[in-house]
């Protein structure tokens, strides 16, 4: 059985997909355009072509778990936040429950919790993770939910807090986050947890624990 990475393209997307790869959890990519295959295909990871704004179903044949790391970015409006973030979410959570999936791993975001406690820009955005975290948690699928920090291109240091108060800042590198999304997706005992997630002084496995 396979996992399906959902945004495999992304800054944490390929390097979780070449992490996972290598670990030795079957995988398969799904991209949005057939000119993002071919760095996979180099590395052997298998693709499927599919968008959140499109028909996603055939995507998830034959996988057992999903993580969800796609996102519209910074540079789209409130209108693809709740295309993507929100209501892309919520189908890909839907097929997961229709699958009988065992688990689906969400990257939401630190202090998605609290929307109206980030700054004005960001709030649409925190508001459709706090969204689609709340229907997760109600969704008949097991789950983990992973909520980083303001995300950085640092080299991963494998080294993670779990809480603010006692990593240095709130920020965490891109790399951290892929290589806790390698742990998490082989950890398979975790279901229905919940974790922030920092740069810190902690191994990843002592950190999701
Ligand atoms: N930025 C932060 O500080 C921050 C903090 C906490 C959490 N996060 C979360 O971290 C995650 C990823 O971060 P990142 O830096 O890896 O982002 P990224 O590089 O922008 O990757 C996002 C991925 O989502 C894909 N995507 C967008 N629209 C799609 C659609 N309609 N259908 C299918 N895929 C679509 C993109 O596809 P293409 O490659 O085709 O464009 C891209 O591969 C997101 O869930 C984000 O919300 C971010």
């Amino acid at each position: 059985m396979k996992t399906l990475v959902i945004g495999a393209n992304g800054q944490i997307g390929r390097q979780f997909c070449e992490l996972a790869h290598h670990g030795g959890t079957p995988i398969r990519a799904m991209i949005r355009h057939p000119n993002q295959q071919p760095w996979f295909h180099e590395r052997g990871i298998e693709t499927v072509i599919a968008d959140l704004e499109g028909d996603l179903r055939q995507a998830f044949n034959g996988c057992d778990q999903a993580v969800f790391t796609a996102g519209s970015g910074p540079h789209t409006g409130p209108d693809k936040t709740l295309l993507i973030d929100l209501y892309g979410a919520i189908r890909c959570i839907d097929l997961a429950v229709n699958a009988s999936l065992e688990r689906f791993i969400m990257v939401s975001a630190l202090r998605a919790s609290d929307p109206l406690a980030a700054p004005d820009k960001l709030r649409p955005y925190m508001a459709a993770k706090f969204a689609a975290d709340a229907y997760l948690r109600s969704a008949k699928v097991p789950h983990v939910i992973l909520k980083p920090g303001r995300l950085t291109d640092e080299a991963p240091t494998r080294q993670v807090s779990t809480s603010l108060a006692h990593a240095p800042d709130n920020t965490v590198s891109r790399g951290n986050v892929a290589h806790s999304l390698a742990y998490l997706v082989q950890a398979r005992t975790l279901k229905n947890r919940e974790f922030d997630l920092l740069d810190g002084d902690s191994s990843i496995a002592m950190a999701l624990v």
